[in-house]
């Protein structure tokens, strides 16, 4: 399958290279030259760049879209929403009128509102799942949810095949010191996305997996939690959710998710499991 990977310079993109260049054509889109695997062709391109997109981004079977600014720590919002709504918005349309069948999408916990925040709301139930409503209301994670919507509206209007992995905190080299912080502390207070976390190879299995999912639905669009099977926390996951909200937790949705595995994430992956055929395969229990 020849496949175009956006933002494949980048720390995720990395892990997603790695993962399918040996049985795939793989092509790198980014602003700057991967650090490895020379091998693979690159195309030096900015998503903003409307035009360029239109006649570069062609002749491919699927498009695995992480180019993106990953966060709304170092940015101005503005610059956020450009990068990630537009350049989603100029790729789409490189994919519709250039007829490539395949997106998918790196979308983020974030964008359910629960992932990163300013405003802290309670859940509808637990664990969120991909048909909890989604209450996204700062830059980053407005974007992510508009980058899905966008995804899910050109596969209802085009007929593309569209699938948005919303993939929560990665733990990457470049976040070490607070990876290891809460590995010797595990910090209960850790309200942001629900202490839920993934390694970067279980991220590129989930991309390996959507490549061949065969989309059974109409429009032909599903999204997927995709999560380590557990929290970073020490406590419980029923313990967890009593403690971020201590007046009167939200319902529980899938009990048998939690009499299962009673560490399970606050987000759900069975629907991933169970479509998708994923599996986490690393957890914090081995070590960073
Ligand atoms: N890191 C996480 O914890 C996390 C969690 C959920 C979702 N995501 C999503 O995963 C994707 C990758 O994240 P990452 O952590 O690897 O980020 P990263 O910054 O390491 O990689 C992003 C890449 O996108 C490229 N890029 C940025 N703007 C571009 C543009 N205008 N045109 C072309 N390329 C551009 C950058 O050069 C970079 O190589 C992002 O879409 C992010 O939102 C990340």
């Amino acid at each position: 399958m020849k496949v175009l990977i956006t933002g494949g310079s980048g720390d995720i993109g990395e892990y997603v290279v790695k993962e399918l260049k040996d049985k795939h054509q793989v092509t790198i889109l980014d602003l700057k030259p991967p650090s490895k695997y020379p091998e693979i062709p690159f195309l030096k391109l900015n998503l903003l760049d409307a035009e360029e997109v239109l006649s570069k981004v062609k002749g491919f079977d699927t498009v695995i879209h992480l180019a993106a600014i990953p966060h709304p720590f170092d940015d101005p919002g503005d610059k956020v929403m450009q990068v990630n709504v537009i350049g989603t918005y100029n790729l789409l349309e490189a994919i519709r009128r250039n007829k490539i069948p395949r997106v998918v999408f790196g979308c983020s916990e974030s964008a359910s509102g629960f992932g990163i925040h300013n405003v802290s709301y309670k859940p509808k139930y637990l664990p969120i799942d991909e048909e909890h409503p989604s209450y996204p209301h700062e830059s980053y994670s407005l974007s992510k949810y508009f980058g899905e919507v966008m995804c899910q509206e050109y596969s209802r209007a085009y007929g593309i095949e569209a699938i948005s992995l919303r993939f929560c905190w990665v733990w990457l080299k470049r976040d070490k010191k607070a990876i290891e912080n809460i590995l010797k502390n595990k910090n209960v207070d850790a309200k942001n996305w629900f202490s839920s976390y993934i390694f970067p190879e279980d991220v590129a299995q989930a991309y390996r997996l959507a490549l061949n999912y065969s989309l059974d639905v109409s429009p032909p669009f599903e999204s997927f939690c995709i999560t380590a099977a557990d929290t970073f926390q020490k406590i419980d996951s029923l313990e967890l959710i009593r403690h971020l909200y201590p007046e009167s937790p939200p319902p529980i949705k899938n009990k048998e998710y939690f009499q299962k595995n009673p560490y399970a994430s606050l987000f759900d992956i069975t629907k991933a499991r169970e479509k998708l055929g994923f599996e986490p395969k690393r957890n914090w229990e081995g070590g960073f």
